[in-house]
């Protein structure tokens, strides 16, 4: 039994543990899909929105602001008061909670109106009167058409949403409608991303090194700063005020045939709300991770290579492993891997007669192989990012490289940031990983999107005119992802 167990074992370490060739095959498939992406009719599994965000805060921004964060399982609000001295932060106020379950299929009126009156209360527990005008950086994580810096287009919904009246409208206006609900008045200076916000963030408080963010939690995604010559798809009527905008690859899209895809994940796209979508993001974020790990453990349970060939119950449940979990077992070092066990007794239902460290050390290879696959293949894409910006080119000598990340899987795993650096070393070299430095900003892109808030009101103040939406459709400008794949 226990050599079946290793042979099966090895075999999926073989597909999926990728060597550094392997890595870079798929940072050059992803280079690809990237440049195809950023062509005007590109067919690429890459969407590469411009969003129009074309300046990103200095630490000279100054106001006071609510924000919002909307964009997976938990909504997180903020209330941000920027100083006038550079990098000053009079007061930060936070909040998160869970996002109803059901709130997920109803109406998109609804969900808005949760965002509405969740912020208003948050607003009356820490003392700030909402008579006035509100004045809120809305940071919205689902691929959205940008129009301008504050309003856009909903192009599908992801993550397990399916709030019927959202999609092809523009958020901010779902958002403004609701508020008008309440009889509360806002003003919404910007929407974007998390990742945009997240690089808004690091940009704010640790200078301008940063051109790339990338999160990890229950969705992922990347955006970078992009030179608008490369950038036919940015909206005509739109004045650029700089040379540059950031770009949300939107990579949770990414498909090739060089990633690593098992039998269980297409099981688990068959079965998914939108079958066919987001790869990437299928193999490797919180959404799914535990779900695969379920999958795999399922099948050695299956065939008689786990728990002396019982299949217990749990196991057969979707849905019944949290990628919470894997993330526990995953930084399990304990000598008697005591995290693997609890999960091997609580949730899974092992006698503690069986659960033996034998077993504990085969789970935790299986919880380690899904996790790993995450952090190597984020690095390849991570690599593909810094590669188009030629900041890997050793010949030269380096520029420092400030990685802006967040995400509950890169905040909380700690092995998982470890594995991801590592892979990045073996793709790209001991010079490059040495010039390589991640940073969570603090307050994360709640605080982000206020900062970007505050830019766009600077801006505006400063010139004397708002930002001009295009008369015309987006639809016009956009041409869409390559329909969707069986992978
Ligand atoms: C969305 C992205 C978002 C990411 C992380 C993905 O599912 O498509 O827009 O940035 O999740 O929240």
């Amino acid at each position: 039994m226990s050599g079946n167990t290793e042979e099966m074992l090895e075999d999926y370490r073989r597909r999926m543990n990728l060597p550094a060739a392997e890595l870079r095959k798929v940072r050059d498939v992803f280079l690809e899909e990237l440049h195809t992406g950023l062509e005007r009719s590109g067919n690429s599994s890459l969407l590469m929105l411009p969003t129009m965000v074309d300046i990103l805060p200095d630490g000279h921004e100054h106001g006071e602001f609510f924000s919002i964060n909307f964009g997976g399982s938990t909504l997180r609000l903020a209330y941000v008061v920027l100083g006038k001295g550079h990098k000053e932060v009079d007061r930060i106020e936070e909040s998160e909670q869970k996002i109803p379950e059901e709130l997920r299929k109803r109406h998109a009126t609804e969900l808005f109106d949760f965002l509405a009156t969740e912020l208003i209360d948050f607003a009356d527990r820490i003392d700030i009167p909402i008579s006035g005008r509100l004045t809120i950086g809305f940071c919205f994580s689902f691929p959205v058409q940008q129009i301008s810096i504050n309003s856009g287009r909903l192009m599908t919904w992801v993550k397990g949403f399916e709030c019927e009246g959202a999609v092809g409208q523009d958020p901010t206006r779902l958002l403004d409608d609701a508020f008008r609900r309440q009889g509360v008045l806002v003003s919404i200076p910007a929407m974007t991303n998390d990742t945009v916000a997240t690089l808004a963030a690091v940009r704010y408080r640790d200078g301008q090194d940063a051109f790339i963010a990338a999160v990890m939690g229950t969705g992922t995604n990347a955006s970078y700063v992009e030179q608008i010559k490369n950038l036919p798809k940015y909206l005509p009527q739109y004045m650029p005020r700089t040379s540059d905008m950031c770009v949300n690859t939107e990579w949770p899209g990414f498909f090739s045939h060089s990633l690593p895809i098992l039998n269980e994940d297409q099981e688990l796209d068959a079965e998914s709300d939108h079958p066919g979508q987001h790869c990437f993001e299928k193999l490797t974020a919180g959404l799914y991770l535990g779900e695969i790990a379920r999958r795999i453990l399922l099948r050695f349970a299956k065939v008689g290579c786990l728990f002396g060939g019982d299949v217990p119950e749990t196991l057969l449940r979707q849905g019944a492993v949290d990628s919470s979990q894997v993330g526990r077992i995953h930084s399990d070092d304990t000598p008697d891997l005591l995290k693997t066990g609890a999960f091997l007794e609580q949730i899974v239902g092992i006698n503690p007669e069986k659960n033996t460290h034998t077993l504990r050390t085969q789970v935790k290879a299986i919880c380690d192989l899904v996790a790993n696959r995450s952090a190597q293949l984020m690095a390849a894409t991570v690599v593909g990012l810094l590669t188009h910006l030629g900041r890997v080119d050793t010949s030269q000598p380096l520029q420092k490289n400030v990685l802006a990340i967040d995400g509950g899987i890169l905040i909380n795993w700690p092995n998982y940031r470890v594995q991801m650096t590592a892979a990045i070393k073996e793709i790209c070299g001991q010079e490059v990983y040495d010039n390589l430095h991640m940073k969570i900003p603090a307050g994360g892109a709640a605080f982000g999107a206020a900062c970007i808030a505050a830019a766009a009101n600077n801006y505006m103040r400063s010139a004397g005119h708002g930002y001009r939406p295009p008369a015309r459709s987006v639809s016009s400008y956009f041409p869409p992802r390559r329909p969707s794949q069986t992978f």
